[in-house]
């Protein structure tokens, strides 16, 4: 279905319908209590000694919630500063600045990585060669290639794994998907991910690095540059060197959940173009872009970033347009629709919702907490919601996009053999060209 399926006249009477529904329907409430929920630690023997690597904003959140399951006993960035503030929140932890010792801290067993994703991999392999279990904040990857290694190496290893895509762990986004794989809309026709833009300005100046920030070590694998503070702590995601804008940072989420209700290991094909060209020498990832794919079963999707900061609130109007969808997924098929975002969902007839799913030919796994969860399959080596596979899988739908938007033209893409058949210019970018010193071989 193009794009235009996102129009007035598509939604024109389904207007009067519209239901927004602020709480679960009484029927999946019922459901959702029966399931089991993590268990709270029964002894202080029975917490896992636990260490953040990368202790920014998301990383020390993480480390938050895990210190209901388990304690934080090791602190490990390359910035003092960050650490500084880690500390406050755990007194007692001991720090480190290389997350090669880190992950050797004595009676580890987790490790929570919160760096940057061009660090991710490389922190995740190294954790997995010191036998530990991973919570690993998304987007999972920077390239296909890692994905495919770390995969790989969790499998080996029996590592438990969990990626940071917490909508995975959100009953609205449970609800949306255990309807649409049960056919409530009909046969799924299209999804559409709508995502915030990303930010766009520059050229920027360089700067003295800040004392006790390591900027060499920071930029790990990418290629070595004079300091630029916007490339660093937090805006590193609208950087291609480092990330691939919001199409990786909330695609990581959006696309997550496309995937899970569209039932396919990837898309057959995706072309993507930048609506906004970026500024030489500033934010190099396009802060708007739109992406369509193509999927074997039959079902399309456009990725798309939403072109202002659209309606107030996540709530789909029936009178939205193209590129004034709110942040969310909108699932359409043959008999309807729904819309989910966090906060929201909503349907083109409140009865795809509220009516009961009475006979499920697919049931979505259950977890309500994606942290209990991780920590429940800590202790019985079952995998976890959103184990390493489906983190790769996700986050490889945000790399194909990308990697049709760097080339400008449509990919084809294999799920199954995970290549592009017959092209070279895209299989260039399933990996990148690792800086000396900060590639695999620092493992070793
Ligand atoms: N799940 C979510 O909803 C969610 C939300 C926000 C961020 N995230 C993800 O969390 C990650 C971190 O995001 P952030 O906003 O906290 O970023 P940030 O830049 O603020 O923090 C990253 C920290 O990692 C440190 N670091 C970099 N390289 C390191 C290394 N080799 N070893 C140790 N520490 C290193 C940095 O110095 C920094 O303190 C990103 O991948 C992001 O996508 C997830």
């Amino acid at each position: 279905m193009p794009l235009s399926s996102l129009s007035r006249r598509h939604f024109l009477g389904n207007t009067a319908s519209l239901a927004a529904v602020a709480t679960l329907p009484a029927w999946f409430q019922a459901e959702a209590a029966e399931a089991p929920k993590p268990r709270v630690p029964l002894s202080p023997n029975d917490r896992p000694a636990v260490a953040l690597i990368g202790c920014g904003g998301m990383g020390r959140a993480d480390a938050k919630n895990a210190s209901r399951f388990g304690d934080i006993v090791a602190l490990c960035d390359v910035d003092d500063a960050r650490l500084d503030e880690a500390q406050k929140q755990f007194p007692q932890a001991k720090r480190y600045r290389d997350f090669r010792e880190c992950v050797q801290h004595p009676g580890l067993h987790v490790v929570i990585n919160g760096t940057p994703d061009h660090w991710h991999t490389l922190v995740n392999l190294a954790a997995i060669q010191a036998g530990k279990d991973i919570y690993s904040e998304k987007p999972l990857t920077l390239t296909i290639d890692e994905g495919l290694r770390l995969v790989q190496a969790v499998q080996k290893a029996g590592t438990v794994f969990q990626t940071g895509s917490q909508q995975r762990s959100d009953p609205r986004f449970r609800l949306a998907v255990e309807l649409v794989r049960n056919g409530r809309i009909g046969t799924l026709r299209h999804v559409t991910t709508s995502l915030p833009s990303g930010r766009h300005g520059g050229p920027f100046a360089t700067a003295a690095v800040p004392s006790g920030f390591d900027w060499n070590f920071w930029q790990g694998q990418a290629p070595e540059l004079p300091y630029v503070p916007e490339r660093a702590h937090g805006s590193f995601r609208y950087w291609w060197d480092y990330s691939a804008g919001t199409l990786t940072d909330w695609g990581a989420h959006h696309n997550d959940i496309a995937l899970w209700g569209i039932g396919e290991l990837g898309p057959i094909e995706a072309e993507a173009q930048a609506l906004r060209d970026p500024v030489p020498g500033g934010f190099s990832f396009p802060s708007t872009y739109l992406v369509n794919y193509r999927y074997a079963n039959g079902v399309t999707q456009t990725c798309r970033t939403v072109d202002t900061e659209g309606p107030a609130g996540n709530v789909l109007d029936p009178k939205t347009s193209p590129g004034q969808m709110p942040n969310g997924v909108l699932f359409e098929g043959n008999d309807g629709w729904i819309f989910v975002s966090r906060g929201t969902i909503s349907a083109s007839q409140p009865a795809l919702l509220t009516d009961p799913l009475t006979q499920k030919t697919w049931s979505a796994y259950v977890s309500d907490d994606h942290m209990g969860n991780f920590f429940e399959c800590v202790r019985s080596r079952k995998d976890p919601i959103c184990d390493a596979e489906v983190g790769h899988r996700s986050v490889s739908v945000c790399h194909i996009g990308a990697i049709a938007l760097r080339l400008g033209r449509t990919v084809r893409w294999s799920p199954e053999r995970q290549r592009f058949p017959n092209d070279r210019e895209a299989e260039r970018w399933i990996a990148r060209e690792q800086r000396k010193g900060f590639g695999y071989g620092m493992l070793s």
